[in-house]
């Protein structure tokens, strides 16, 4: 039987931590550290993930504010707000909650984004020096707390055969990215991999990030593992992962469940960002 990765507990302490340097930076500078989420549309999901992130800023003692747009905003409307909060000097992070409605163009409005302020850490300039290992200013946040969460295993990454299941530009790219930086041999693969399973099977650091419920079952584990699950599927009232827990948690060394285990990683390292962001602006 694995030993549980609790994302929910390793998130809460890196958010008192953040809390009280909060505290010590707004004693210091006066400066409240403030995020500014763009939601456009009326996604459930999003809805859900952009009140959460909202409560956790208040929660750390940073301003989370939420720009909500119709649905049927224009491309250069949204690219305006972007700007305009580029240039608000009392805002330190944005972050265009994603999925956009299907008549805008992602890119576009992620290119209008500040590097400086891109805490999301998904603007050209910031994923190109992530891809040339040259010190990012931010790291998107979900790749960046599976990092986290496999560094609390206290298993060495280096030398490792780590798979990733899934290549979107928020999880699936950036955290092979950082796995090869940490010298594993990495696989990414993607709904068109001839034999998921027989790649799978090699992983000793598997990533599954694809929407698949219960796409990557226990037989396809190696025994000893990390498995980190990103999957976050509403199958009827119940939320499953894209590893299929109950078969995979009798091979794998380390798991991580869904809910409670990358989710909350994503919003603590948000929290960092910003308040990186706003510590980079006193400077
Ligand atoms: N939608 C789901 N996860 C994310 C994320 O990490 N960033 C953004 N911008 N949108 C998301």
């Amino acid at each position: 039987m694995a030993q549980i990765i609790n994302g929910k507990v390793i998130a809460t302490k890196i958010r008192e931590g953040l809390a009280d340097e909060v505290e010590s930076f707004i004693k210091e500078t006066g400066v409240s550290p403030k995020l500014s989420v763009v939601l456009v549309g009326d996604d459930p999901a999003s809805h859900v993930y952009v009140r959460s992130k909202e409560n956790a800023c208040q929660k750390a003692g940073m301003i989370g504010e939420t720009h909500r747009l119709s649905a049927n905003i224009k491309q250069n409307e949204l690219n305006e707000l972007v700007r305009r909060l580029n240039k608000d000097r009392s805002v330190h992070g944005i972050l265009v909650q994603l999925p956009l409605p299907k008549h805008l163009d992602p890119i576009a409005a992620l290119n209008e984004i500040s590097p400086e302020k891109d805490v999301d850490g998904l603007h050209p300039l910031n994923m190109g020096k992530l891809l040339r290992g040259d010190d990012p200013l931010f790291i998107p946040c979900t790749a960046h707390g599976i990092m986290e969460l496999i560094l609390s295993t206290g298993v060495e990454i280096k030398g490792k055969e780590a798979v990733v299941v899934g290549r979107s530009n928020i999880v699936g790219k950036p955290v092979a990215l950082l796995l090869l930086q940490q010298h594993a041999t990495v696989t990414i693969c993607h709904s068109r991999t001839k034999d998921l399973g027989e790649v799978v099977k090699r992983a000793d650091i598997l990533v599954a990030s694809v929407g698949s419920p219960g796409i990557i079952h226990g037989n396809m584990v190696k025994n000893g593992a990390i498995v980190i699950d990103v999957g976050v599927n509403r199958v009827g009232d119940k939320l499953q992962g894209d590893v299929d827990f109950d078969s995979a948690k009798d091979k794998a060394a380390y798991i991580t469940p869904v809910p409670g285990g990358v989710g909350p990683m994503t919003i603590a390292m948000l929290l960092k960002n910003t308040l990186i962001a706003a510590k980079n602006a006193q400077k």
